[in-house]
């Protein structure tokens, strides 16, 4: 008989959600003969059992569209927000699953919705996952979709500062996304030519880094880009925030726990204008004028590109085939020009940084750009 699939996108929207819904999407229905249902704004739409049958006409024309047809949500399985309390809803989600007689469930997302779908298989559900963020941090995969549409977006948005950069003879920091994860920043500063990448794998010192922006002004380029990752940190932070969760992993009762998120969490506060205090810091140590730019949600929005329809599309074509064969429990993962089912337990809860010896890092040193470190 014929299998039926659930189809939702959670996490955050990226530039490729629509191509990778249309890849499961149209190979399951055309190839396989499957139905094809989907549910509205993530695991919330699945607990509340909101859907849309997805069929030959509303799978097409959307390949080129930014965001995601279906809606999504930072919504978790087992902790969800209902009428003003925060519950778990798994077994509602296994009632509609049951009740939509499906076969298989197909969650799109970065790596929060990796653990949730693995926390849905284990509940019982068959579940198969798709890895897509701006952010490049989903492990076992080589990539993520929406990654290459931000990473031009950010390289876009560093070509023009550049101008006006060296136009006034300032420094411009620009704030990239890319959560924890030092990706995006570090291939968009590479490619936009930034002078300083300043990213949470390699925490920085501030004064390293006026010192590589004074040395410029040496040399006649009284002008600098400063591409810092949201999640960039000075050496002195990463230190305080090292001994926060060290004290949390290591708390021997609820009261010494409770401090250590407190310091954490006072931690994050403080860092969350980051780029401006920097700014701020540069001008001072150095003499010229700054400015901040924000990219934020621009990096999320938009057509995805060339690399991320196709990447979402053989991901979501060999979707379709892994749930003909019955293969569950697994991401579908990018290797080289191949998509391999990797187990999801591989892949839930850890997160693929930027190694400190990556050949982009040295590359990037090799032309003279500051780390700050
Ligand atoms: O994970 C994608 C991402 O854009 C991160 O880069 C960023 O930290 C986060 O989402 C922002 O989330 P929100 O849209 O919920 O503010």
């Amino acid at each position: 008989m014929a299998k039926q699939i659930g189809i939702l996108t959670a996490g955050g929207d990226t530039p490729g959600l629509n191509a990778a819904i249309r890849g499961v999407g149209k190979a399951a229905l055309d190839r396989y003969g499957m139905r094809v249902v989907g549910f509205r704004d993530g695991f919330r739409g699945l607990a509340e059992n909101r859907t849309v049958r997805l069929d030959g006409a509303s799978l097409s024309g959307i390949l080129t569209i930014g965001g995601t047809i279906l809606g999504t949500s930072r919504d978790k399985p087992h902790k969800m927000v209902v009428g003003g309390k925060t519950q778990d809803m798994t077994d509602a989600i296994v009632a509609n699953y049951q009740a939509n007689q499906l076969d298989a469930l197909v969650c799109i997302g970065g790596g929060s919705t990796q653990k949730n779908a693995l926390h849905l298989a284990r509940a019982g559900l068959n579940v198969i996952t798709l890895p897509k963020t701006i952010d490049n941090d989903v492990a076992v995969t080589d990539a993520t979709f929406g990654f290459d549409t931000a990473l031009g977006t950010a390289t876009d948005a560093i070509d023009r500062l550049h101008s006006t950069a060296h136009s006034h003879h300032r420094i411009i920091v620009v704030e990239i996304m890319g959560h924890r994860a030092g990706w995006l920043a570090l291939g968009a500063g590479i490619a936009g030519g930034a002078d300083v990448i300043l990213i949470p794998e390699i925490p920085y010192t501030v004064e390293v880094v006026a010192e590589a922006i004074r040395n410029r002004v040496r040399g006649g380029k009284p002008f600098s880009i400063v591409a810092v990752a949201e999640g960039g940190l000075s050496k002195q932070h990463a230190k305080s925030l090292q001994r926060a969760l060290d004290l949390k992993q290591h708390a021997e009762d609820k009261e010494q726990k409770r401090l250590a998120k407190a310091e954490i969490a006072a931690l994050e506060l403080e860092h969350r204008d980051n780029a401006l205090y920097l700014g701020r810091q540069l001008e001072e140590l150095t003499g010229l004028e700054a400015r901040v730019t924000i990219l934020g949600h621009l990096q999320r929005g938009g057509a995805p590109s060339a690399a991320d329809r196709l990447l979402a599309t053989r991901l979501g074509s060999k979707c379709a085939d892994l749930i003909e064969q019955e293969v569950y429990g697994v991401m579908v993962a990018a290797k080289c020009d191949d998509a391999i089912a990797v187990p999801l337990e591989a892949v839930a809860g850890r997160r693929k940084t930027v190694p400190i010896d990556h050949p982009w890092i040295t590359a990037a040193r090799d032309v003279g750009t500051s780390f700050g470190d």
